[in-house]
């Protein structure tokens, strides 16, 4: 498998909004989402990843595929801090060391601070979360719950670079 990150361009937009369906379509189940009349979720507005000077869309490609995709935001400039907007890996390339992998290129890609949260009901995501960070932090990293919209779920705190 080989995983690499693409930046999306405004001119993407489209595609990138169709893979980031599928994403709020697993959610659905994980935070009991609906789409709406139209028969598309409208929980996030990807024009925003564009509109916006703090974020950073990328596309996550195996072997030059499309198999996902992360989008990071900068919280600060000065000292650099960073936090994992979105971070989605397609069902298939799932299991493979993916979405470790996309993270651990970000990590780099971003140095500083970082901070990532998961939803409460989201399992699978803080395990991921966990073992990806422990692995490329050895451990050295702040775990904690941490409430965002009234949602109490975990966050984890640490530094790359
Ligand atoms: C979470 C997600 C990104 C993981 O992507 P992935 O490519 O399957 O992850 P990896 O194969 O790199 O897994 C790395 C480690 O995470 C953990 N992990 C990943 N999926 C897991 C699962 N379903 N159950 C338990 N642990 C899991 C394991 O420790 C795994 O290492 P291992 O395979 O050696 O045991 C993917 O399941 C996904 O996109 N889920 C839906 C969207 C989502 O929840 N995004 C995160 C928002 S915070």
């Amino acid at each position: 498998m080989n995983v690499k990150l693409r930046a999306a361009l405004r001119m993407e937009m489209d595609a990138f909004d169709r893979i980031v369906q599928f994403y709020q379509y697993d959610f659905s189940e994980i935070e009991d989402g609906d789409v709406e009349k139209d028969g598309r979720f409208h929980y996030i507005d990807v024009s925003r990843y564009w509109t916006g000077t703090d974020f950073r869309p990328y596309f996550i490609l195996v072997n030059d595929q499309i198999a996902g995709f992360a989008v990071v935001r900068e919280e600060s400039k000065s000292p650099p801090k960073w936090w994992m907007e979105e971070f989605f890996v397609m069902r298939k390339y799932r299991r493979y060391g993916t979405g470790r992998h996309a993270a651990m290129c970000l990590f780099d890609m971003f140095p500083g601070e970082w901070e990532v949260w998961q939803s409460p009901n989201n399992k699978v995501a803080r395990a991921f979360w966990r073992s990806v960070i422990g692995a490329y932090t050895n451990k050295n990293f702040e775990d904690s719950t941490h409430e965002i919209h009234g949602w109490t779920g975990t966050l984890q705190r640490f530094r790359s670079g």
